[in-house]
């Protein structure tokens, strides 16, 4: 989504800010934009194309200058084209002679209003954006002193930003205000820098300032100066952060999202490296005292960590015994509900940095739910900052839109709560917790005999990508995987794929089921497989085509119109973390099959960092 790279220093920064540029694209975007204090004017290229294009631009222009700023953007007002790309520019923002340029994340709600007031004094826009409002308004109120109008402008605003500013009259200053979308500043000798990541200035500076909310910077060559929200200087705390490059090497692989299904083993078996037994501590220190207090357990996450969260309430209120809400972030955040203050508020999250989550957990904390724990693959992130207790995945970098390493370390984290709660609550015998403990180390080799059915899912695949639709059936704690697998394909092969719990196919989807639709089934040999045969049957009668991944006990054959693979092994309570994966490759093949951008599916973003 969008990114945001910032720098003030005594050499040429383009290279830096260009570099900071890549580091973000990973995260998706479909434009981009650089500008540069040059020789006391504001210089500006932008692209609709790749960072590479950008940096042609670049080259072939001659730009440079010891000042700048660059963006990534994710359209959301505006289609993605050129005359929308950041910078913005004020008060002209086409012209040689502007004075404000500016880029900015998150979106602005009043952009409407302040557009009616500021062309109504002169200013003619030349985007769609909310953004370029913000140049104009900045403009409008400029008094001499940058950082002193940005402090002003920003109390108009409503909604979320992180923005970056310089000016042409102030040609050795940046200035960044952050509300509810991330900013961090980067400490440099005699230079400084901002980022929306840290990540984005790897290789530049590990000194990093996490901006606090409503936080104005103010950063000069040797001057890094911050006020809060209510304008009094503020010192906050500079730490050593080694972000690691979002572009990792493909090796062998043709994609990101390939790769990182099959570093799933390793990624598992990092997750775990810490876990010699069940021990709160795992989750911070004060999570014995919070386990032992708390009657309830509320998750709030988005897309595929919702489903993690989805399966997690089979588990925890299976062996735990404790009651369990699965809320989706955004609307949670807006509905009337009821709050108990003995819940421990679970966010899960890849990013650690999705707006809807993190107003999740702020307006949970709001209700007086105190206690938060978050399950996140980025330790230097937004939600491990703002949650009590965490427990950080170790996927590693997840490149590929499409969510995989980050989800099955998430379920393995998640059971691990479920086993610790379970533990504090007397739940847990010391022979279960041995023998939960020893199927969660040979997760890997069971996942890799997953991997190795690779050339049976491919042979599928084949048949997927000539389909528009594709149903998926799961039941019990397979139902949120079936929902991962369907969300899968849709995502990066645009295939139209929706999941039932199977027992709800006779209340309405059954409908859809003819010759045509592939459906296809999460059968293992659990308490319901016999329930689940029935609703295969209603498939079959109907001529639904049948895609079926049992497992070695399921008993279910091959037969017409019901094609089965079979998982080598039976897994009991964590086997959703095995079916996954062949529902991953699934999704993963037909895509290629069908030609579409894996790494980088239309409209999607890696990181949504608005809401
Ligand atoms: O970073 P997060 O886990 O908070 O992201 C949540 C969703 O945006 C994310 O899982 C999304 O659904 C993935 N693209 C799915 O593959």
């Amino acid at each position: 989504m969008c990114g945001i790279v910032g720098a003030v220093a005594q050499r040429d920064i383009t290279p830096i800010l260009l570099e900071g540029l890549k580091r973000l694209e990973y995260r998706g975007y479909d434009s981009c934009g650089v500008a540069l204090h040059t020789d006391g004017h504001l210089r500006r290229a932008r692209s609709t194309h790749r960072v590479a294009d950008l940096e042609q631009q670049i080259a072939a222009g001659h730009l440079g200058g010891f000042t700048g700023i660059a963006h990534t953007r994710w359209a959301t007002h505006g289609a993605p084209l050129s005359h929308n790309a950041h910078p913005h520019f004020s008060p002209n923002n086409d012209s040689d002679d502007a004075r404000i340029a500016l880029v900015h994340n998150g979106i602005v709600e009043n952009h409407d209003e302040l557009r009616a007031e500021l062309s109504a004094l002169g200013y003619v826009f030349q985007s769609q954006t909310d953004t370029e409002v913000i140049a104009h308004l900045i403009d409008n109120m400029y008094n001499g002193d940058l950082f002193d109008t940005v402090q002003r402008a920003v109390k108009r605003l409503t909604g979320a930003y992180a923005i970056a500013v310089f000016c042409r009259d102030e040609p050795h200053r940046v200035v960044g205000a952050r509300q509810g979308s991330p900013l961090i500043v980067g400490i440099g000798k005699g230079e400084n820098f901002l980022a929306s990541d840290a990540m984005a200035l790897a290789g530049t500076t590990d000194q990093i300032i996490y901006l606090e909310e409503g936080d104005v910077v103010d950063l000069q060559l040797q001057r890094c100066w911050i006020v809060d929200a209510r304008g009094k200087a503020v010192e906050r705390e500079v730490k050593t952060v080694h972000a690691h490059s979002g572009a990792t090497e493909l090796g062998p692989y043709r994609h990101y999202m390939q790769k990182e299904i099959f570093e799933q083993p390793r990624a598992i078996a990092d997750t775990l490296q810490d876990v010699t037994a069940i021990m709160p501590e795992l989750f911070g220190d004060k999570a014995f005292g919070i386990f032992k207090q708390i009657d309830s357990v509320l998750i709030l996450a988005c897309g595929t960590s919702y489903y993690a969260g989805l399966t997690a309430k089979y588990w925890i209120e299976a062996v735990a015994k404790i009651p369990v809400n699965v809320e989706i972030a955004s609307e949670y955040r807006y509905r009337d509900s009821v709050p108990n203050p003995h819940s421990l508020v679970v966010t899960i999250s890849q990013s650690g940095e999705t707006a809807d989550t993190l107003a999740a957990l702020k307006h949970a904390r709001s209700l007086g739910m105190a206690h938060t724990l978050t399950i996140c693959n980025v330790a230097s992130s937004a939600m491990v900052r703002e949650c009590e207790l965490a427990y950080i995945t170790r996927a590693g970098v997840e490149v590929g839109v499409a969510s995989t390493k980050a989800f099955s370390t998430q379920l393995v984290a998640l059971f691990l709560l479920t086993l610790t709660l379970a533990q504090v609550k007397g739940r847990l015998s010391e022979a279960d917790e041995s023998a939960h403990l020893k199927a969660m180390r040979h997760l890997p080799v069971a996942i890799a005999a997953v991997l190795a059915l690779e050339p049976q899912i491919i042979a599928w695949a084949d048949d997927f990508a000539r389909r528009e639709n594709a149903l998926f059936l799961g039941r019990g704690m397979h139902y949120p995987i079936a929902l991962e697998g369907a969300l899968k394909l849709k995502e990066i092969s645009y295939i139209h794929a929706e999941a039932y719990p199977a027992g709800e196919l006779k209340h309405g989807p059954l409908a859809l089921v003819t010759e045509q639709m592939p459906v296809v089934t999460i059968a293992p040999n659990d308490a319901l497989i016999e329930k689940l045969k029935s609703n295969m049957q209603e498939v079959r009668a109907r001529g639904g085509q049948l895609y079926v991944f049992a497992d070695v006990d399921s008993r279910i054959g091959s037969s017409e119109g019901v094609h089965v693979i079979r998982l080598p092994e039976h897994y009991g309570l964590l086997s959703p973390i095995l079916h996954v994966v062949s529902l991953q490759l699934l999704a993963y093949h037909t895509a290629l099959a069908r030609g579409t951008d894996v790494d980088k599916p239309r409209n999607l973003a890696k990181s949504v960092t608005v809401e």
